[in-house]
């Protein structure tokens, strides 16, 4: 037996894929010990996207690369799931844990199906009932097909109650980012220390990311998004996703480009300092939604629809591209003290941190110990 939890060496595998898997799969990870075997798709690649995120949360290297990355979706899926399943079937876990809603997530949670493998889905039952996102489709086969679902919030639990999944395949956890943030973010000395090497004043600018296909893939979106953001009275700092780098040479979109501060993808420990001396947040991304209630920062959602109701009307509002962004925007930067003293307080719904541990509990009952 190798871990508190009672698992065998390698007997649980962890299949993963991108950065935000990464974040939030790495308590899970370094709890596991040497129960982990982490199988990685490829799905991210770059180095600021996968790598680097290994390094600066300490966790061994991947045992395995399925270098499915680059491909379009249904081949990424196919492959991964083929894949896994030649892996699982020359070492069979004992379980497969797979986090989130990516491409990924999908091919662990069908090759551990296939193999009949217990499956754990880590962020259960979120839903954005928008079937124009395939993480809407991801998440809900990772969900039906997994024997343990764990579950951040009571939103998402009925969202599990309604589509009939029973109690006994269901643990409330709380979210696994609580512990990601409480980790890794950086002290006020190298907090200001960033803020400087950004050519930024602490709260007194913009943080953003875009890389949804609904804002970034569509070039009237993407230009609407950037126009209002280039007109923000503080400056907006933008570390750029490589979809996003891509989209903006292929809609001709350099010269917005240009009124912001663009750069390459941050590490975690500085992208949570940079979230927490922000003024205010603008983002389309998940885990930006999730930081936000920790970091006790007003954001801006983006998007047509988000599967993360719990932080709106109190740490985030959202809206599609256009005026709407300025204009939530602008009572924000007038009064930001304010802001964000309103916020100070205001609970996050994700939990106390201890969603990791509380994951591989429920884990460990399942497969009987
Ligand atoms: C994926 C997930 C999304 C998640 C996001 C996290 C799916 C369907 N999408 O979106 O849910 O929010 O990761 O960031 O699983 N690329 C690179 N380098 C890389 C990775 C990607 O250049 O390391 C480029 C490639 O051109 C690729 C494109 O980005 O075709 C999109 O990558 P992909 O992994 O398919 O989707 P993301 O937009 O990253
Ligand atoms: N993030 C980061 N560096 C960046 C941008 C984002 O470390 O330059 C982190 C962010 O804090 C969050 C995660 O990456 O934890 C979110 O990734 P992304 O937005 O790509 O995916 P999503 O959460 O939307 O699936």
């Amino acid at each position: 037996m190798s871990t508190a939890f009672g698992f065998e060496p390698t007997s649980i595998a962890v299949v993963l894929g991108t950065r935000p898997e990464i974040i939030k799969l790495a308590h899970i990870i370094r709890l596991l010990g040497d129960a982990a075997w982490i199988v990685h798709t490829g799905q991210h690649y770059d180095p600021k996207l996968s790598g680097s995120f290994f390094d600066e949360m300490s966790l061994p290297e991947p045992d395995v690369f399925l270098e499915v990355g680059g491909m379009p979706r249904g081949a990424q899926i196919g492959v991964a799931t083929q894949r896994l399943d030649e892996l699982f079937a020359e070492h069979r876990p004992k379980a497969v844990v797979v986090q989130g809603d990516t491409n990924a997530v999908l091919a662990g949670a069908v090759a551990a199906n296939a193999r009949e493998i217990v499956l754990c889905h880590i962020e259960a039952g979120l839903r954005s009932h928008d079937r124009r996102m395939p993480e809407e489709h991801n998440r809900v086969v990772a969900d039906h097909l997994a024997d343990l679902c764990c579950a951040p919030t009571d939103v998402n639990v009925a969202n599990l109650h309604h589509e009939g999944i029973p109690d006994g395949r269901i643990a409330r956890t709380g979210n696994t980012v609580v512990e990601a943030v409480r980790e890794l973010v950086p002290d006020a000395d190298h907090r200001r220390e960033l803020c400087t090497s950004m050519g930024v004043e602490p709260g007194r600018f913009v943080l953003s990311t875009f890389h949804r296909p609904e804002n970034v893939d569509d070039p009237d979106r993407y230009r609407a998004i950037l126009t209002e953001m280039a007109a923000l009275e503080l400056p907006v700092v933008l570390p750029l996703h490589p979809r996003s780098v891509k989209r903006a040479e292929e809609h001709g979109l350099g010269d917005l480009l240009s009124h912001l501060i663009v750069v390459e993808p941050i590490g975690y420990r500085d992208f949570l300092g940079l979230q927490a001396e922000s003024a205010l947040l603008i983002s389309d991304s998940g885990g930006v939604q999730e930081e936000c209630s920790i970091l006790k920062r007003p954001l801006i959602v983006v998007r047509n629809s988000t599967e993360r109701p719990e932080v709106i009307g109190t740490f985030a509002q959202r809206v599609v591209p256009g005026p709407a962004i300025g204009a939530a925007a602008r009572p924000i930067l007038a009064h930001v003290a304010a802001a964000h003293a309103a916020l100070a307080d205001v609970p996050s719904p994700y939990g106390d941190g201890s969603a990791s541990r509380r994951s591989l509990e429920a884990l460990s009952r399942a497969l009987g110990g």
